[in-house]
């Protein structure tokens, strides 16, 4: 059965000057939107909170991305905005317990959980709670800042996750445009993330288009 291939932009690459019309510009062809929680310690980029989130309104689910050193101190603050997912970094949650805790919290608040892994981090390293995430982030630039170059050789991983958890949303995020796409998706990715390609196109409704499956 055909997996439904989901978009979503990320804010990142948005005219922060005119956020609302930027996420209005995208609203009716996107199927999730992302928000980069970046503090300048776990990626050398600071990016935008809660508060800034809260001023957004958008019928789009909120999927935010927390790079973040320390993700159990930030999720209650998004949880209160009922957001639609969080995923955090494998990175700086060390140990089975603190990621189930993680986890736990997250879907106790109302939203699903993500884990995210950096290019260099191996898929066993979360072997032990990949059964009880909703997705699985693999990330195809290094964190921190958009308008990357994607790195092929996480593909590899996305086949090895999508193998071993079929039914497992597997997301990736970091230079994905047109082309890098049809390689995360035949990969066995399920939700697209992308930023610069969709929000420097002259024509955002067809730069959304051509990340799908044709
Ligand atoms: C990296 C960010 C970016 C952003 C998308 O930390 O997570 O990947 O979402 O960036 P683009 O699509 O411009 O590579």
């Amino acid at each position: 059965m055909a997996r439904k291939i989901l978009i979503t932009p990320s804010i990142l690459s948005a005219d922060f000057a005119r956020l609302q019309e930027e996420v209005e510009s995208v609203e009716p062809y996107a199927d999730w939107l992302q928000v980069d929680v970046m503090d300048g310690h776990f990626v050398p980029n600071l990016s935008f909170g809660a508060p800034v989130l809260k001023s957004l309104k958008t019928k789009l689910p909120l999927d935010v991305h927390l790079m973040v050193e320390n993700p159990a101190e930030r999720i209650d603050e998004f949880l209160a905005l009922k957001v639609r997912h969080i995923t955090f970094h494998a990175e700086v949650v060390a140990g089975t317990k603190a990621r189930k805790d993680l986890i736990n919290r997250i879907h106790k608040g109302g939203a699903s959980a993500g884990i995210a892994l950096n290019p260099e981090t191996p898929i066993d390293d979360i072997a032990d709670v990949l059964a009880d995430i909703d997705l699985l982030l693999v990330m195809s630039v290094q964190p921190g800042f958009g308008g990357q170059k994607f790195l092929p050789e996480v593909l590899s991983k996305v086949r090895q996750a999508r193998k071993e958890y079929p039914k497992l949303m597997i997301q990736m995020d970091g230079g994905i445009d047109a082309t890098t796409a049809k390689m995360c998706i035949e990969a066995g990715a399920d939700n697209l993330v992308s930023g610069s390609f969709i929000f420097r196109s002259s024509d955002r409704t067809m730069a959304i288009a051509s990340l799908r499956p044709s």
